[in-house]
């Protein structure tokens, strides 16, 4: 039997489209599996209620085809679904290390990244590994089809979740098809200026390097209340404000000292829009 904990994990940081991902010092998913004839799936936890548990419909089954690891999987989630905190890939991910400790597969943590962005093909309909690479890897990660990109990161972060749900599929219908070269250009930019910030783990670089104007103002428009959190968050000193992943939860990049006052001013601004939240105070860890 093995029991292994993934984090949660924001993707994109704005600039970084399907690209760029952290992982979240908390919260997490908890996955234990133990070898069975066949793969049955139990869940409890946050949001669970909303979560297959026929194998053929689950991240984690998905995961356990991949592997050829027969198992009875149990899952205790920390992280809701449908939040943009990466709540399929940190199950994933989870059960992707244990499967492969359990049968001995022998695979690396790099390798591993493929296996468990096949379970993302499920919620998504597309494999993509910006949330699934940092659960695994921990840090700031860049997943490209040449392959991921892993860099040890320490940026203060508060990742505010209202009580609201945005499907990745829904959010991913909004993202413009084609988009202006000066847009293009400025992403590339903020992009660049981020990654730079999460070498040098210089907040104000990761915030300016969060803009972007091609997906996130499509994005933002599918979230009550997002355009009043933002500009809270904003004065209570957070470097950077955006959706994270597919949302509705919203990340801000802040100095340490202020992530206190940057959690309690989002939760305040979703109240007034009548809207409950919770904030998480975390890092990329
Ligand atoms: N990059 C993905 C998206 C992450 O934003 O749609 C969510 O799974």
């Amino acid at each position: 039997m093995f029991t292994v904990r993934a984090p949660a994990t924001s993707a994109n940081l704005g600039s970084g489209f399907d690209v760029f991902g952290v992982a979240l010092e908390a919260p997490a998913d908890v996955v234990r599996v133990e070898r069975a004839p066949e793969t049955t799936i139990s869940i409890t936890g946050a949001g669970s209620q909303y979560i297959p548990e026929d194998p053929e419909q689950n991240t984690v089954g998905a995961v356990a085809e991949a592997l050829d690891a027969p198992a009875r999987i149990r899952i205790d989630k920390g992280i809701r679904p449908s939040s943009g905190l990466g709540s399929s890939a940190a199950s994933a991910a989870a059960a992707a290390v244990a499967l492969n400790a359990l049968y001995d597969r022998g695979l690396s943590r790099e390798e591993l990244v493929p296996i468990a962005a096949e379970g993302e093909a499920l919620v998504s309909g597309e494999a993509h590994a910006d949330n699934v690479a940092p659960s695994l890897l921990g840090g700031f990660t860049i997943a490209t089809d040449d392959g991921v990109t892993q860099v040890d990161a320490s940026i203060p972060l508060v990742a505010c979740l209202p009580e609201t749900s945005v499907s990745t599929r829904d959010a991913r219908g909004v993202v413009p098809k084609a988009a202006a070269l000066e847009d293009v250009v400025d992403t590339v930019g903020h992009a660049a200026t981020l990654t730079v910030g999460m070498t040098r783990d210089d907040p104000d670089l990761v915030g300016t390097g969060m803009s972007d104007e091609i997906v996130t103002p499509e994005r933002s428009a599918l979230i009550d209340g997002y355009d009043a959190v933002r500009e809270a968050a904003l004065e209570a000193g957070a470097t950077g404000v955006t959706v994270s992943g597919a949302g509705p939860g919203v990340l801000a990049v802040c100095h340490e000292p202020d992530r206190r006052a940057i959690a309690g001013a989002m939760i305040d601004a979703f109240d007034a829009a009548g809207i409950e939240s919770r904030a998480y105070q975390t890092a990329v860890g």
